[in-house]
């Protein structure tokens, strides 16, 4: 097992998931099947091709069988991310063999890597296409159609699909993503993401502020702010040459209304500033969670990593947001098994961990990526069933740390957004509390998006179990 524990906003390991249109009674001359793997920004990705190609009268069908086009959007983040994506092309090329129109494209970040080799390799794809490069998918697919292979996976420095407004596709109505950036400048020695999302850059706040607010109007009551990097946002208005930061976004989209919950992904440790911290404190309805991925509790292995800071540096972070925040939930990402990994910085990760006791996290043994920085310097030399077992022994002492984090919430009541109906109890609602974490409840006479306050008596691993307090 990889991960330990999965949430909506970050997943690499989320997957396959299609796409089915929430709301249209337009006609469409054909019809798309996408399913989407990786990060919540590949799945915010799909919903921007979603718009695309509905202005072409090219519509969203949650059924295999009925598309004209398939298209998978994809992840390169471990090498086991991409052996997946290939099995399931080897199923869709068993249908183009019964179904010869039929048209298949590879999206994202697989598409950005392997480019047009591809084409070569995985026989019967028609289309390759980069993330930067969907504003063409409809010309690629027209092209495909005469019998050419077609790809465009040139990167960009300026695309932020800010004027695209996405189409919410397999929603619940109430929780919706924004992405406020692209790409990442950050070199970490491990990630590939440098490679198939290239340079960052920041989305207009006015086309972000547009976004939330039709999604506010629309019944949405909360939204997650993605980027790779996002305290690295910055955006200049040429207006009047004033600066947005990224704090400056957060209380934008904060008053736009009290009853608009606002969460964000993925904070870097060296860019979160104080600065963001007031402004969390600041607004009721900015969420109290960080994801702060540390990757290594080890200084020798962070600066192998190109992280830019050292494990104590890290851990003074942690102390400032405790103290700005006292009850902020935190969660991690972690790589086990990294390049020259001893016993001993192993040890240093697991005793980082005991002293964050992250409410969630993330862990992965280390999967070498072709073109990486790690790849070209250094030799990818921990066995593995080494860098496994590392990993098992983290989820273990992570599992302790959850439930943890779990049990000191009995007896206290907390402010619930509704999502959903209970996936066990149809005469339950789930939802969460302000630090992410999944609330479990009897309905009483209250609807989907509704705040309520929970009175928690009791916990699993990953669920509070409470009743409405009226
Ligand atoms: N931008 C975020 C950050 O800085 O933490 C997340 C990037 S990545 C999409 C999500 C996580 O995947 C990383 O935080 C890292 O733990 C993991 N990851 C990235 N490359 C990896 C690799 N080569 N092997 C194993 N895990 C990896
Ligand atoms: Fe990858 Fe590092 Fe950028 Fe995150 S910050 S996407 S881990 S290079
Ligand atoms: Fe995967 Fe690309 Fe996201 S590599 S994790 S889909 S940015």
């Amino acid at each position: 097992m990889e991960t330990l524990l999965a949430d909506k906003t970050h997943d690499e390991e989320r997957q396959g998931e299609a796409f089915a249109p929430s709301i249209t009674n337009e006609i469409f001359d054909k019809h798309f099947y996408i399913e989407s793997y990786g990060c919540a920004m590949n799945f915010a990705d799909s919903e921007v091709v979603a718009s695309i190609l509905h202005k072409e009268k090219i519509g969203a069908t949650p059924v295999l069988e009925n598309a004209d086009v398939i298209l998978i959007n994809t992840c390169s983040i471990r090498e086991k991310a991409e052996e997946r994506i290939r099995k399931r092309l080897t199923e869709f090329k068993q249908l183009k063999k019964e179904k010869p129109h039929l048209i298949i494209g590879i999206l994202g970040c697989m598409a950005e890597r392997l480019k047009a080799n591809l084409l070569e390799e995985e026989k019967l794809v028609d289309i390759v296409v980069g993330p930067d490069a969907y504003r063409t998918l409809p010309d690629l697919i027209l092209e495909a159609e005469t019998g050419q292979k077609a790809v465009n996976v040139l990167l960009s420095r300026d695309e932020t699909y800010a004027d695209i407004s996405p189409i919410r596709l397999n929603s619940n109505g109430i929780n919706a993503f924004v992405s406020i950036m692209r790409g990442c400048n950050n070199m970490c020695s491990f990630c590939v993401v440098p490679f198939t999302r290239g340079r960052e850059r920041s989305r207009s706040a006015f086309s972000i502020i547009a976004e939330c607010e039709a999604l506010f109007r629309d019944g949405y009551r909360e939204i997650t702010l993605l980027g790779q990097n996002v305290d690295s946002y910055h955006w200049i208005n040429n207006e009047d040459n004033s600066v947005v930061s990224f704090a400056d976004l957060l209380e934008k989209v904060a008053l736009i209304s009290p009853l608009l919950r606002v969460r964000f992904s993925t904070s870097h440790p060296k860019d979160i500033t104080d600065d963001v911290l007031f402004t969390m404190k600041r607004h009721e309805n900015i969420c109290n969670y960080i994801h702060l991925p540390v990757q290594s509790g080890s200084t020798r292995m962070l600066q192998m990593m190109n992280r830019t800071y050292s494990r104590e540096w890290y851990i003074a972070k942690v102390n400032r947001i405790k103290e700005i925040l006292p009850d902020c939930g935190l969660s991690t990402d972690m790589i086990t098994g990294f390049c020259t990994e001893t016993e001993e910085d192993h040890q240093e990760s697991m005793s980082l961990m005991e002293y964050c006791k992250y409410d969630l996290a993330y862990m992965y043994f280390y999967s070498e990526r072709p073109g990486t920085l790690a790849a070209r310097r250094f030799k990818d030399d921990v066995p593995l069933d080494v860098k496994k077992r590392r990993l098992q022994e983290m989820v273990a002492l992570h599992r302790i740390h959850s439930l943890e984090s779990m049990q000191k919430e009995v007896g206290k009541t907390f402010k619930v957004l509704i999502e959903g109906l209970s996936k066990k109890n149809e005469n339950e609602f789930y939802g969460r509390n302000d630090q992410n974490k999944v609330v479990v409840f009897p309905k009483l006479h209250f609807n989907k998006g509704d705040y309520v306050f929970v009175k928690v008596h009791e916990c699993t691993a990953g669920t509070l179990i409470g009743n409405i307090i009226e």
